[in-house]
């Protein structure tokens, strides 16, 4: 389709946006066609979020000029940017917990008959909602009782029910399954179709060759380039982003095993998985690899203390912690990085420092009590590490681009020096270079001696990080690779293969 001759649906010509101690945005112009799926990338904290937060109305301090539909705007608030058609669907999940799909879904616009709120309609609308996304979910459930994907999928749903005329996708697959992923390109070609302009940032690039019509590339709060996808090559994007080619990708060094520190026996919970068997030993990194609803997240959560397992055992280090909080098990060294930075995992409103002391202050405080200098250089050396930035502790959590938060997650975990670390999606929503620094300290932490797991839908970050590779299908496991039989395509294949249990 060419896009050209429905004209620019969007315009933003020199637009900047300065944070207190950073310019975020700097003299940027931006022009998307009706009906095209422009692609926007750039490393961790290029802009590219905060240059989207400004077309959704959230800052009435930017500089520059915005035209929607060749009309000069000034989008100072969420509801003005909404009034032009522009529906956001943010990095950061933004449901709101206790209350039902429903009315997540219909917020602001819930049917009514008289003063009350018309259920029937109310479910109706819903329902067809929701299957604009492929989903079959009871209306009525929770947000709370929904999966993270399932989330996702609803998001998606409620900013395409209002209908704009500017859709944009902040790392809208980081959460779903290779299937998934599938129906949301179809939904996304569909609304295209429509004469919808959508503006995608992802740091997948090969999604970006699937779908996008045109890119445009984000480095240090510039604009680098726009180009059609046509005419231009992975690698040549790579380069624009980090200004330099890219380092040699890292091989995967083997280290001496040892003790079992993690050992499931015959784990199950009902409805979710069943007779789970696993060592884990020292040294060792083992993957876990399967479609989005295996299991895999939950199994996690049950090894960590979040959920109750129905039946089985769990020995970290020769020691049963199946009565255990989770508090007590991360005392004893057992971490999870959650597949949810925002829920579970870090607390946004609080300075970086705090967060990544969290989980370790407890145990250091044994007793004596806890040395605040030692802390904050632990805190710092991690910072350094993994290459978060700013570097600056003081910043809270909640200032930091989406891919500098989950590295401060993961230096959470490293903090306690882990016996047993799980690691749920651990470089969802970062940029190649730190995905390696990522995998770098995984590496750092297995020749150290902890016992490491890695769950991913990243298949080749799989590859190139597991000592094995269990599949898990349908709650249970159901193959065992070792190192040398995994590529990609043989783990997609295992994923995907129906094995009687
Ligand atoms: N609320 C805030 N307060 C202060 N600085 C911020 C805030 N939000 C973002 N920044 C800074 O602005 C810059 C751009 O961040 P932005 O979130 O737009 O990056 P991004 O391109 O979306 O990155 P990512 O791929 O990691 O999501 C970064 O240097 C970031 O640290
Ligand atoms: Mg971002």
């Amino acid at each position: 389709m060419s896009s050209e001759n429905l004209g620019l649906a969007l315009r933003m010509v020199g637009v900047g946006k300065r944070y207190p101690a950073t310019i975020a945005v700097d003299n940027v112009d931006f022009e998307v066609y009706a009906g095209e799926v422009h692609a926007l990338v750039g490393e961790n904290g290029a802009g590219k979020s905060t240059l989207m937060k400004m077309l959704a109305g959230s800052f009435n301090d930017y500089t520059g000029t915005i035209y929607v539909n060749d009309k000069e705007v000034r989008l100072s608030s969420p509801s003005i940017a909404k009034s032009y058609g522009i529906g956001m669907i943010y990095q950061e999940l933004s449901l709101a917990q206790p209350i039902s799909i429903a009315e997540n879904l219909l917020a602001g616009r819930l049917p009514r008959k008289g003063l009350f709120i018309d259920r029937d309609k109310m479910v109706a609308q819903a329902k067809r909602l929701l299957k604009t996304v492929g989903l079959e979910l009871d209306p009525l459930l929770p947000v709370e009782d929904i999966s993270q994907h399932e989330a996702q999928l609803v998001e998606i749903a409620k900013v395409v029910g209002t209908h704009p005329c500017i859709l944009v996708m902040d790392e809208p697959t980081s959460a779903l399954s290779k299937e998934e992923v599938e129906r949301l390109f179809d939904i996304i070609h569909k609304l295209r179709n429509t004469g919808m302009a959508i503006i995608y940032i992802s740091h997948h690039l090969p999604e970006i060759f699937r779908i996008a019509d045109r890119v445009t590339v984000m480095r240090d709060a510039k604009r680098v380039a726009t180009k059609n996808i046509e005419e231009i090559t992975r690698e040549e994007i790579v380069q624009m982003m980090v200004g330099k080619s890219i380092k040699e990708f890292y091989k995967k060094e083997s280290h001496p095993i040892g003790k079992a520190l993690l050992e499931v026996k015959d784990l199950s919970r009902y409805g979710f998985f069943h007779g789970i068997d696993m060592q884990v030993h020292a040294g060792e990194i083992v993957g876990i690899c399967g479609l989005s609803g295996a299991g895999r997240s939950e199994l996690a959560q049950v090894i960590c203390g979040i959920e109750k397992a129905d039946e089985g055992t769990i020995v970290l280090d020769g020691k049963p912690i199946d009565r255990l909080t989770m508090a007590q098990r991360v005392m004893l060294g057992l971490g999870y990085l959650t597949e949810d930075r925002k829920l579970e995992g870090l607390a946004l409103r609080i300075e970086m420092d705090e967060n990544i002391l969290s989980a370790v202050i407890p145990r250091m405080k044994r007793g004596i009590v806890y040395n605040k200098r030692y802390g904050r250089k632990m805190a710092k050396e991690l910072v350094e590490e993994l290459t978060i930035y700013p570097t600056d502790l003081n910043r809270t959590a909640g200032n930091l681009s989406g891919g500098n938060q989950q590295k401060l997650l993961l230096a959470k975990w490293m903090a306690i020096n882990p016996k047993v670390l799980i690691l749920d999606e651990p470089s969802r929503g970062v940029d190649v270079g730190a995905k390696m620094t990522i995998h770098e300290t995984i590496e750092r932490l297995a020749r150290e001696g902890s016992a490491v797991i890695v769950i991913s839908s990243d298949l080749p970050e799989l590859v190139r990080l597991s000592d094995r590779v269990i599949i898990m299908r349908k709650g249970h496991f159901t193959k065992i690779m070792d190192q040398h039989e995994c590529s990609e395509e043989s783990l997609l294949l295992a994923a995907n293969t129906e094995v009687e249990v």
